[in-house]
């Protein structure tokens, strides 16, 4: 089942961040940096803070109670100026986070969740879906370019003290009649 996260889920959304954050990290990345980002970006407060926030969904994959998978939508304009460069449909939602359990990979749920995270940016409006994604995650690269995003420029993302490059992907939904 995918249903809207509410204020009750932000504990098992960061116990699933915890397992799920560490798959996207480059191999060489410090145990350190990871830890920080965890912290300063994927703790329960903090999903607290962006359950709390009118401008963003978080969309959860659940089976049994438990949570396997979610994306984070964020219906704001983008600020990096390489992301506004890069972006052709405006307005744009970024799919900020995009995480499933592994578990659960290779089964159709990452699909499922793109769906329905798409349809929730076309309900807000949005021209299209941009995301950034580390140059060297190549399994979600092909997952993204399999749900129909394309490459579209690169910006510079903090993990933790380091600096990684990202790919900017963006995906263009269809025109509401
Ligand atoms: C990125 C992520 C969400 C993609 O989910 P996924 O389930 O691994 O991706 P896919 O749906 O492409 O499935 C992987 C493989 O299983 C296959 N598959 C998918 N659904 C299937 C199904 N129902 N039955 C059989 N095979 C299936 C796919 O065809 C794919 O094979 P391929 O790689 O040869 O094309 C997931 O890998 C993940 O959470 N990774 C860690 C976190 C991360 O990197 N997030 C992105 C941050 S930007």
């Amino acid at each position: 089942m995918i249903r809207k996260a509410g204020a009750g889920d932000a504990a098992a959304l960061a116990d699933l961040a915890a397992v799920t954050f560490p798959l996207a990290c480059p191999p060489g990345s410090s145990p350190e940096d990871i830890r920080i980002h965890l912290k300063r970006t994927l703790s329960e407060d903090r999903f607290a803070e962006y359950l709390a926030d009118s401008k963003i969904a978080i969309l959860v994959l659940e089976e049994g109670g438990q949570l396997d998978g979610y994306t984070l939508l964020v219906d704001r304009q983008a600020t990096d100026p390489d992301v506004l460069r890069a972006l052709s449909a405006q307005p744009s939602v970024e799919l900020s986070k995009c995480y499933v359990h592994p578990d659960h990979h290779g089964r159709g749920a990452a699909s499922a969740l793109m769906l329905a995270s798409l349809d929730w940016a076309a309900d807000q409006g949005a021209a299209g879906v941009w995301l950034g994604v580390n140059s060297e995650n190549a399994k979600a690269i092909r997952f993204y370019e399999k749900s129909g995003f394309t490459r579209v420029g690169t910006k510079s993302f903090t993990l933790g003290d380091s600096v990684e490059n990202d790919f900017i992907l963006e995906y263009a939904l269809p025109r509401k009649v």
